[in-house]
C-alpha cells in the first residue's frame, strides 16, 4: 500500500506516468466515470480549505465513487481530544482512501503508519502540500510541454507557504531549473531549503524587488502571506501587502511568462491581472481535480489504458 505525504514520493518517471494519466483524463473524462464505482474517499480536513477539499471530492465525485468526511476539526472527535492515530484506524473501516490535512506538520504522516488504507497529505502545517505540487508540475507540463531549463520566480511567503516548499523539492529534480526567490527579508526561505539547493549545485538568488526580476522569468509563482502562521496580527498587517501583481508590473515581463498562484488570493494579484493571457492560476485549479483524479486511481491501483 502507498501513501503521499511528499511529492519525493513518486520517481520522475512515476511522476510522467501520473500526469499521463492525468492528460487522458482531461481528454477523455467520460472514459474515467465508472472506474471507481463503488469507492469511498474520506476527506478528514482540520484546517480550512476550499480548494483542496472540494477538487479531491469533485475528483472522486467523477470516477464515479463517493466522498465522505468532516472539514472542520471542531465537527470531529479530534475536539473530545482523539488522536490522529486512532481517527485514522477509524476511518479505515469506512473508506478506501483519505485526503489528510492537518495544521500540523507530520500528521497525516503519523496518520499514514497506522492506517490501513491509503492516505494522501492535503497540506500539513508550513510543511509541504504534495497534491497543490502535483498539480503546480501537471500546469507547467501541460502549458509549456515539458518540465525542463526554465527561471521560475517564487514570490511572496517563502517562509511558511507550504506550496513552495513542496514545489522546490520536486522541481530541483528537474535539469535547467533556476529559481529566484522574492521575498521581503522576514519571510525569507527557510535555510534548510538554501543549504539543500547550495548541496545539490542547483542555481538560485534572493531579492526584494520583484520589478528587478520580472523580465528574466519563465514562470512567476505568487503566494499569499499566511496569517494563520504568523505569531502576530502586526507583522502579519505590515507584510501582507508587500507585493501586488498589476498590469503595470506584468508589462515588465516577458510575453509568455506565465502566472501561477495556489490560491486563495487575497491582494497580491490585482484582480486586473486576471484577464491577461498569461493568468494560469485559474486552469491550475482545473489541473488539480486532473491531477488527484489519476492519483486516486494510482494508490488505489486500478488499471486504466491509456
Ligand atoms: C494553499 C495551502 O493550503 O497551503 N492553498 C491550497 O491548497 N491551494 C495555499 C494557501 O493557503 O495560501
Amino acid at each position: 500500500m502507498r501513501h503521499l505525504m511528499s511529492p519525493l514520493d513518486f520517481t520522475v518517471e512515476e511522476l510522467d506516468n501520473l500526469f499521463d494519466l492525468a492528460n487522458d483524463i482531461e481528454n477523455n473524462m467520460s472514459k474515467y466515470a465508472h472506474v471507481c464505482d463503488g469507492k469511498k474517499l474520506a476527506t478528514c480536513f482540520y484546517e480550512p480549505s476550499t480548494r483542496t477539499r472540494l477538487s479531491f471530492e469533485s475528483a472522486m465525485l467523477s470516477l464515479g465513487g463517493s466522498v465522505i468526511g468532516f472539514s472542520d476539526a471542531g465537527s470531529s472527535s479530534a475536539s473530545k481530544g482523539e488522536s490522529v492515530s486512532d481517527t485514522i484506524r477509524v476511518i479505515s473501516c469506512f473508506a478506501d482512501i483519505c485526503a489528510m490535512r492537518h495544521p500540523k506538520e507530520g500528521a497525516p504522516m503519523v496518520a499514514a503508519s497506522k492506517s490501513s488504507i491509503p492516505v494522501i497529505n492535503a497540506g500539513d502545517g508550513g510543511h509541504q502540500h504534495p497534491t497543490q505540487t502535483l498539480t503546480d508540475l501537471l500546469t507547467i507540463r501541460s502549458l509549456k510541454g515539458n518540465l525542463r531549463d526554465f527561471t521560475i520566480g517564487l514570490c511572496g511567503d517563502l517562509k511558511f507557504g507550504r506550496t513552495v516548499h513542496s514545489l522546490i523539492h520536486a522541481l530541483i529534480r528537474y535539469p535547467g531549473i533556476r529559481f529566484i526567490f522574492i521575498s521581503p527579508e522576514e519571510l525569507k526561505v527557510p535555510d534548510y531549503i538554501t543549504d539543500m539547493l547550495k548541496e545539490k549545485h542547483i542555481p538560485y538568488e534572493e531579492v526584494i524587488r520583484l520589478e528587478e526580476i520580472m523580465p528574466r522569468l519563465d514562470f512567476l509563482y505568487m503566494t499569499r502571506v499566511q496569517r494563520e502562521r504568523f505569531f502576530n496580527e502586526e507583522d502579519y498587517v505590515r507584510l501582507k501587502d508587500f507585493y501586488i501583481l498589476n498590469k503595470e508590473k506584468m508589462k515588465l515581463a516577458k510575453q509568455d511568462m506565465l502566472i501561477l498562484h495556489p490560491l486563495p488570493r487575497v491582494n497580491e494579484i490585482s484582480v486586473e491581472v486576471d484577464d491577461d493571457p498569461r493568468a494560469a492560476y485559474f486552469k491550475q485549479v482545473q489541473y488539480g481535480v486532473y491531477v488527484r483524479m489519476a492519483l486516486i486511481l494510482t494508490l488505489l491501483g486500478i488499471k486504466t489504458k491509456i
